[in-house]
């Protein structure tokens, strides 16, 4: 189907998949696109509810989300997650003649297999940690040894953002070893693993909207991957993200595009993949230039909770041009705003957390202007009120002219819900503010 759409008219119909923050930043962008697509998501979540239709089909219900766009006569689908590309997907549903953005199975590797990755980035020399894999534990730990400290050991497959082990000591890389080798740790996603060099720096995501050859740079943002202040305590999904990201300034950028991306695009159109979806690159800006983290394979979350909104193109207009291999030249225009969402979370994520407590949000005049609440985990109890249902909760974000204004606003919207298990980190943004 990908080059293959014959009409150049938007779609009518749009189905996104998947139930977080991400999805609710979508769904919100394509409503406000001038062509008023009917929106569907599945599954949602309830705050999604209160914005569009919502369907009870599960983001990794492959059969069961293409019967659903069959039934709804859906014109174009949005893939969210990665866990459905992975699962062959946008491959049924181009077969069922259904178009689509996000990759295929074989795009969707770049996400799901680390190993895959990094074996494609030093085959096309994009600048990368060194790195090797294995899957018998003593070579492992005999490799360790010839590192240095920090050292970083990663499961090869899809472990839900946990299964990176930047380790602190040679003990605790050996532990990491032996609990994804021998202890089953993240299942068969840790059977094989990398040991890779550590790299230091400021990370930034890199969005880029990927059809074929064909690609256009989404706004730069940064992510807080840490639960707690100043970059503290394990991993998570992502706490929070502003937009732009100043620490790329206009040279950096188009070094990373030089160096980075439009290799990475050519790199995996020449291993053959015809890649339509995005190409999150998480990059980490070293004192010796630019280098490759990791690709994932699909807009992140939440930096599309703030890329998005600041947006002055209609989305759905560019993600239809990349579906129709009509990327070349699309003009993507970008407010001047900054933009700031900071994630509201249960408490105790991202180990055990509540589900199920009330929220109760402030009226919408309440907040102030260019503010807006998008949902991630929430549902609505048997009493019809919204209460917690995911460790991430909701993100709290807001559009101003300055990162100062959009901190604020996004803080005062935190402070106004009520929640009792609410946590969110306090220095959204302060990395930014603080370096002016
Ligand atoms: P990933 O699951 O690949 O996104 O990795 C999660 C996080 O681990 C990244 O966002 C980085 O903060 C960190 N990380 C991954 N690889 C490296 C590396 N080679 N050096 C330093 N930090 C890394
Ligand atoms: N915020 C990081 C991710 O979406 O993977």
């Amino acid at each position: 189907m990908f080059r293959d759409v014959a009409s150049t008219a938007l779609p009518r119909s749009v189905l996104v998949v998947g139930s977080g923050g991400r999805e609710h930043a979508l769904v919100r962008a394509l409503l406000a696109s001038p062509a008023q697509p009917r929106v569907l998501c599945a599954p949602g979540n309830a705050g999604i509810a209160l914005d569009t239709a919502c369907a009870p089909v599960a983001a990794d219900d492959v059969p069961g989300l293409v019967a659903l766009a069959q039934r709804e006569k859906i014109e174009f689908v949005v893939v969210g997650p990665e866990v459905p590309l992975s699962l062959g997907l946008a491959d049924r549903l181009q077969e069922a003649g259904i178009p689509v953005y996000g990759p295929k199975a074989d795009g969707a590797r770049l996400e799901a297999s680390k190993i895959f990755t990094k074996q494609i980035l030093l085959k096309h020399r994009i600048p990368t940690a060194p790195a090797a894999f294995f899957s018998e534990v003593a070579p492992a730990l005999a490799y360790l040894r010839t590192r240095s400290i920090p050292i970083v050991v990663k499961a090869d497959g899809l472990a839900a953002g946990k299964g990176v082990i930047v380790a602190q000591s040679l003990p605790e890389a050996e532990a990491a070893v032996r609990d994804m080798l021998d202890g089953g740790k993240f299942g068969s996603a840790g059977r094989q693993l990398l040991v890779e060099d550590c790299l230091f720096g400021e990370e930034t995501s890199i969005l880029v909207v990927v059809s074929g050859r064909d690609y256009v740079i989404l706004p730069t943002s940064q992510d807080h991957k840490r639960i707690g202040d100043g970059d503290t305590g394990p991993n998570t999904g992502g706490m929070g993200t502003y937009s732009p990201a100043e620490v790329v300034t206009p040279a950096l950028l188009a070094r990373i595009e030089n160096e980075i991306v439009r290799p990475s695009v050519n790199a995996i159109a020449d291993e053959g993949i015809a890649f339509c979806g995005t190409l999150f690159i998480g990059i980490m800006l070293t004192p010796a230039g630019p280098s490759v983290i990791e690709y994932n394979t699909r807009f992140g979350d939440p930096e599309t909770q703030v890329v998005l909104p600041r947006l002055a193109t209609d989305l759905l207009a560019l993600l239809w041009a990349a579906a129709c291999g009509r990327l070349a030249g699309f003009p993507l225009a970008v407010k001047p705003d900054y933009a700031v969402c900071v994630v509201i979370a249960a408490r105790g994520y991202p180990d055990a957390y509540p589900k199920g407590d009330v929220i109760t949000f402030p009226a919408a005049q309440a907040l102030p202007p260019g503010t807006f609440v998008y949902h991630a985990g929430t549902a609505r109890n048997a009493a019809g009120q919204i209460v917690t249902n995911g460790g991430r909760v909701l993100g709290a974000t807001a559009l101003a002219p300055t990162l100062q204004a959009a901190a604020a606003n996004a803080y005062a919207t935190c402070e106004a819900i009520e929640c009792t298990s609410k946590y969110f980190r306090r220095d959204i943004g302060a990395r930014q503010l603080n370096r002016r």
